[in-house]
């Protein structure tokens, strides 16, 4: 049973450090950080992240302060037209929906900041989060600097 059923959609700021801290040690307890590790989960790097996130977006999924998803977009601060996706859902809450909607949310904010496509990297092994991709159009290729991994590719047209 969901702790209230209501969770909103909220930029990282600073003082949500320390719930996204606890959302990275759980998907840690679940084995998912060999999937996900955009940067460290701890408070202090968690912390830096919020103060200063430049134009870069940090994105959380909060329902009564613990984070069930998150979800960034960044490259934009390194002067990168083309932004980097991540998304990460609580193992707690799969498979509702919520990885999808960050991947809605992600890609209208790329859009409507004029980006002209969205790449993402993920490990060969990642069923789900492959699938997903897939299910959105990202063109999957092998990455050059590692064989473990694929490079996704969504191009942001109209309609796309
Ligand atoms: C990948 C992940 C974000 C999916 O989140 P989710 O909220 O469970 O996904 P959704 O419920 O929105 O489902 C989205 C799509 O994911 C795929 N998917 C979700 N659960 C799946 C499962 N158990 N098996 C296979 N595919 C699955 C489906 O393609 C689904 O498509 P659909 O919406 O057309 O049915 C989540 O499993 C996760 O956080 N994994 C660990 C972190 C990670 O791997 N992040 C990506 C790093 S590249």
């Amino acid at each position: 049973m969901p702790a209230s059923g209501a969770i909103e959609c909220l930029l990282l700021r600073p003082g949500g450090e320390v719930a996204l801290a606890r959302f990275f040690a759980d998907l840690e307890v679940a084995g998912d950080d060999v999937f996900f590790h955009p940067h460290a989960g701890d408070v202090a790097t968690l912390r830096a992240i919020a103060e200063r996130p430049g134009k870069d977006l940090y994105v959380v999924f909060l329902e009564e302060g613990n984070v069930r998803a998150y979800g960034l977009l960044r490259g934009w601060n390194e002067g990168y037209d083309v932004p980097s996706l991540g998304v990460a859902v609580h193992p707690n809450v799969r498979t509702c929906g919520f990885g999808r909607l960050m991947m809605e949310y992600l890609e209208a904010m790329a859009r409507y900041r004029g980006a002209p496509a969205i790449r993402l990297r993920v490990r060969k092994d990642n069923v789900r989060a492959i699938a997903m991709y897939g299910r959105r159009s990202y063109v999957m290729q092998p990455d050059a600097g590692d064989a473990q991994l694929l490079v996704g590719f969504k191009t942001l047209g109209a309609g796309a």
